[in-house]
């Protein structure tokens, strides 16, 4: 029995010190001191002894198993620092290696010429006022003068959240926002930038785009005020060559209203593709405020005269930068949106 053991613990030595991995260490204790391993065996059997014998062997028993676990305990502590060395310099960082380069984001032309425009008018003392894509059907056409079943409702179709309530057509609710949040004394000279939202879609038109709102009310305001006030803009915004031209339009919150042209940019009023031939391209809706829309808004028409513009931001991006293509704003297209 003496030899069976010290074979026993010699195989177990050259096992342990053979094993490379935890799981097939695992197994050879099991072997050898699980259930029904070899030296678990040889305890269970010591109720077959003699009498005498049981007390040498037991005791010597109990070494082989107490240095069996040993030897266990001590190759698992081995093999697992010798793993996690190796995953350690598999995973190792090498902060010697030049960096990856960042890619450093840029401004989306949109906001580019939002922040433009914006720049000028503040310049000119205008301040910024903005206010809900979603609105009231008050503020978006009746109290610009553009009651239930008014046909210039037709052009500027959206959509509906419900009867009373739907997505801007356009940023002019906020001139009636505006005046209606302040004292009707104080003057008045916002530019209200913002989405907004129609059924429309091609190349030149898209369900939601950006306009700028732009209103002025005080006393004796007139209408050379608005055009010196759009083309001290245009030059700004086009270059010190760019002439502007008002043709009478139609808007039922001004009265007189105006379609703005600006000089062509690509043949500077010579006529082109680009213009269409007629040397001047549409950039922008204007007028002087309606007597209605003041007063609703607690303003009184006897006293104070407002002008009012709005335009589209998209349109005066694609004229900035000859995008063809509205489209073009809102893909995300990298080998476009670099360029800015
Ligand atoms: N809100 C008009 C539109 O979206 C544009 C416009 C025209 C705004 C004339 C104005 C204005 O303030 O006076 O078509």
């Amino acid at each position: 029995m003496q030899e069976g053991m010290d074979k026993l613990e010699l195989q177990l030595k050259e096992e342990v010190g053979n094993v490379q991995d935890l799981d097939e260490l695992n197994n050879i204790r099991i072997r050898y001191l699980g259930k029904k391993g070899e030296i678990t065996l040889l305890i269970r059997n010591m109720s077959k002894l003699s009498a005498e014998e049981r007390p040498v062997f037991g005791k010597k028993l109990n070494e082989l198993k107490a240095s069996a676990e040993t030897m266990l305990k001590l190759r698992k502590k081995e093999l697992s620092s010798k793993l996690s060395t190796k995953r350690w310099e598999k995973e190792r960082v090498d902060v010697t290696l030049p960096g990856k380069p960042f890619n450093l984001g840029r401004r989306h032309p949109i906001t580019l010429v939002l922040q433009e425009i914006e720049d000028i008018f503040i310049y000119m003392g205008f301040i910024i006022a903005e206010g809900p894509e979603v609105e009231l059907d008050y503020y978006n056409f009746e109290a610009l003068n553009m009651p239930r079943h008014h046909p210039a409702r037709d052009m500027q179709d959206s959509f509906y959240i419900n009867s009373k309530m739907l997505l801007r057509t356009h940023t002019s609710p906020m001139e009636v926002r505006v005046m209606e949040a302040q004292a009707p004394e104080l003057p008045v000279r916002i530019i209200s930038p913002g989405k907004v939202y129609r059924r429309d879609d091609d190349v030149t038109h898209s369900p939601m785009f950006h306009q700028i709102e732009g209103l002025a009310v005080d006393k004796g305001i007139t209408f050379a005020d608005l055009k010196g006030t759009l083309l001290f803009f245009i030059k700004e915004m086009f270059g010190k060559d760019r002439d502007i031209r008002l043709r009478p339009s139609y808007f039922p919150f001004v009265e007189p209203g105006a379609e703005v042209d600006i000089s062509c940019i690509s043949c500077d009023g010579k006529g082109c593709r680009v213009c269409g031939g007629t040397g001047w391209l549409e950039i922008l809706g204007a007028g002087m405020s309606h007597p209605r829309v003041l007063e609703v808004s607690g303003y009184d028409p006897e006293k104070v005269t407002g002008f009012a513009f709005g335009m589209g931001v998209e349109r005066i991006a694609m004229l900035k930068y000859g995008i063809d293509d509205i489209r073009l704003f809102y893909t995300n297209d990298l080998r476009l949106l670099r360029n800015y």
